[in-house]
Order: C-alpha cells, then sequence, then structure tokens
C-alpha cells in the first residue's frame, strides 16, 4: 500500500525539480477536523524564496499557510494515509490520481489536463496595481490558483484596484509622499480584501516601510486575515480584534474606514482626528442614525414621503456633517464618488487631509438652521 504512496511523493518531488508541477490536491478527509474537506497545494514565489501554498478548505472557511518546499514535502507525507486518503497531482507531463483503501491503494496515471505550469514569478500588468497571483486574492477566494479572477469576483476586484488607485493617488498629493515609512490602520477591516491590498501596494511596489493595523470587531475574522498575513508573509500587517473606538492609536500616518457599518464610520473619523492622523479615508455604509431624527418640516413631508427619498437626503446630510466636523478639526475634505454604482451604491469617499495649523481656516457659524 505504501508502495504507491512513495511513487506519487517521487513523481511530485521530481516535478518540483523538472518545473512541470502545476497543482497539489488532498482530498477524502478522515482527521478529526468536522469542517476540514481538502487541501489545495500550489507553488508560490515570495519575498523570502518559492514556497508551497497550503490552502485549507473548510465547508466555511479557508486557511492559507505556506512551508518551505521541504516542510511542506514531509508535511504531505505525513498527511497521506493519515488524514487524507487521496491526492491529486497536477503535472504539465502526466496527472496521478492516488486512492488509498484500507488494505490497498491505487495510483491511475493519465493526460496532463494543464500544458503549462502556472507563473511563479509577479507577473504585474501595467494597469493593474495589484498582482492577481497573489497568496492574498487566492486565500480570500477573488481568484483561483491560476490567478484568475472569479466571474461572481469581478465587481470586488475592480474595487480592490480601484481603491489602491485612489489611495496612491491621495498619498501623492499629500505631504505624506516622500515618506520611507507609514503606519496606517484599517477600522472595520472584516476580511481584509482591501487591507492586503493597501499594504502589499505600498510595501511592495512603492517599497514604503509599512505597519497597517486591521482593527476588526469579529475575532474570527481577524484570525483568519492573520492566517492570510502570515501564509502571505506580509511581516509588518497583522490584524487586532478590537472595537473601534476601544483601540489605541499612536503616531498614524493614514486612517481608512471604508464600509465601517453606520456609526462605525464616526467612530473612526473620531479616532482619526484624536490621533492627529495625516490622512483619513472614509467610504461611509448605512445612515441610520441621522434617518431615525429626521422630521421633514411640512411643505417637505410629500415630497420624502417615500424611505428611498428621505435614505438619500439621510446620507446626504450625514455625509455632509461628516465633512464639516473634519474641517473644524483642521482638516481640508473632498468627497466623491469612488466607484461606480453598479459596483456600489454605497461609493462615497469622504477623505480629509490634516492642514499645517496656519492653514486652519476660521469657521464661521451657520446662516440658518436646516
Ligand atoms: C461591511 S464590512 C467592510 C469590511 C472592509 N472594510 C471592506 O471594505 O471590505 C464592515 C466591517 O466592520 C466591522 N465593524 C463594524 N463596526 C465595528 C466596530 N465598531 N469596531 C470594529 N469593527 C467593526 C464589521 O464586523 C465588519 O467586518
Amino acid at each position: 500500500m505504501t508502495e504507491n504512496i512513495e511513487k506519487f511523493l517521487t513523481e511530485f518531488t521530481a516535478s518540483i525539480t523538472s518545473g512541470t508541477f502545476v497543482k497539489l490536491t488532498l482530498g477524502n478527509y478522515k482527521g478529526s477536523d468536522l469542517h476540514l474537506q481538502k487541501i489545495n497545494i500550489r507553488l508560490i514565489k515570495t519575498n523570502k524564496g518559492i514556497r508551497l501554498f497550503f490552502l485549507y478548505r473548510h465547508d466555511s472557511r479557508d486557511i492559507a499557510k505556506n512551508y518551505t518546499i521541504p516542510n511542506g514535502q514531509v508535511l504531505i507525507r505525513q498527511l497521506l494515509g493519515t488524514e487524507f486518503f487521496s491526492g491529486h497531482l497536477f503535472t504539465t507531463r502526466n496527472d496521478f490520481q492516488l486512492d488509498i483503501g484500507r488494505k490497498n491503494s491505487r495510483l491511475n496515471v493519465g493526460k496532463p489536463a494543464f500544458k503549462k505550469a502556472p507563473p511563479l514569478e509577479h507577473d504585474r500588468k501595467k494597469e493593474k496595481l495589484i498582482d492577481p497571483h497573489s497568496v492574498y486574492l487566492n486565500a480570500l477566494g477573488i481568484t483561483n490558483t491560476n490567478g484568475e479572477v472569479g466571474s461572481q469576483q469581478q465587481s470586488k476586484w475592480r474595487q480592490i484596484n480601484k481603491y489602491v488607485q485612489i489611495l496612491a493617488d491621495l498619498l501623492d498629493r499629500s505631504d505624506l509622499k516622500d515618506r520611507t515609512s507609514l503606519n496606517i490602520v484599517d477600522m472595520g477591516s472584516g476580511k481584509g480584501y482591501l487591507t492586503f491590498a493597501a499594504y502589499d501596494y505600498f510595501k511592495n511596489i512603492r517599497g514604503v516601510d509599512v505597519q497597517m493595523t486591521g482593527v476588526e470587531a469579529r475575532s474570527d475574522l481577524a484570525a483568519i486575515a492573520n492566517d492570510v498575513a502570515r501564509a502571505s508573509e506580509f511581516d509588518g500587517l497583522e490584524f487586532v480584534q478590537a472595537t473601534i473606538d476601544s483601540y489605541p492609536l499612536k503616531d498614524v500616518n493614514i486612517l481608512i474606514a471604508l464600509h465601517a457599518c453606520d456609526t462605525a464610520t464616526d467612530d473612526a473619523l473620531f479616532q482619526g482626528i484624536r490621533s492627529g492622523a495625516d490622512l483619513i479615508v472614509a467610504a461611509p455604509c448605512c445612515h441610520k442614525q441621522i434617518r431615525k431624527q429626521m422630521k421633514p418640516p411640512p411643505m417637505m413631508h410629500d415630497i420624502l414621503k417615500h424611505g428611498v427619498m428621505i435614505e438619500r437626503v439621510a446620507e446626504t446630510l450625514t455625509d455632509g456633517l461628516r465633512a464639516l466636523l473634519l474641517e473644524r478639526a483642521g482638516y481640508a475634505t473632498r468627497l466623491f464618488e469612488f466607484i461606480s454604482v453598479e459596483h456600489t451604491p454605497k461609493n462615497n469617499m469622504l477623505v480629509g487631509t490634516k492642514l499645517a495649523e496656519a492653514k486652519i481656516p476660521t469657521i464661521s457659524k451657520p446662516r440658518s438652521a436646516i
């Protein structure tokens, strides 16, 4: 029985050595983890060298880890026949299907499904700032193992790229543009799509020494994101489980809050102002707080009688007030649509750039009440 396992492992090692390896899947899991289904393994190139990237596919979430080639080989050897009872090795010469039974095992050799091994080099297309082959994009389900963006993920992919482009432009227009180090916090980071992309861009494209923290209320999301950060070998990126208002900030250059729910955006703006962040970038989400307080005057009653109308007014008032509050705290503001509504209707972006003391205008009293 072990003979076929050894043959399979020999083919695996040979495919890596000869550059014909495409990917390997371990399946038919019989271990103790109730949620683990299979492991997809491929080669990646990280800043520290070539690694075997393991994506542990669970029924509800994925965990990404990477190993040096020798360590990954040892692990695969340990797992086959103990926890995983099938292996599918894809190479550009042949595909190998290993099935391990109680007494016997079978190794079938077939024609290769793939003619070319996937590229290892970071093949950054000029028009995109983010490499679709990045480990984190695969681990977060945006791309498949070949670096292709899934049809359901196109919108998210465009959002990520647009967002990184905006951050790059904002940085270039600010006094931070020549900084060699940046401290960035992302408030309400969720699964971290945008946090990873921003870190990757600043660190790996612009070569800035980045310390970035994603602050997220949900411990499960923070844990997944930390796994992916480690697998990507993003040493300066970490996620902490905390609420936005309670997280202590110090010496922040850029504070980001993207679609942090409802008043969590306000907590983030407040934290940005209090810590004196140089740049505050927020894409507000729902605008429920003001909506509850709004009582249209009689002449507007009928005009605003439809829920959608009052919602839009609430959104406009909320974000307008947020901009004014930032200005009062010494920030120059810009409010614009950062992506077309077809991708997300929550597409306002509010940017505050801290002004030097001398440039802060005196705020006049509002001329009349709303
Ligand atoms: C809509 S998701 C956006 C995630 C991410 N910023 C993005 O744009 O992909 C909002 C996230 O903010 C988190 N969140 C909401 N209120 C929060 C708070 N007060 N403190 C920390 N995290 C919060 C939620 O748990 C959720 O993961």
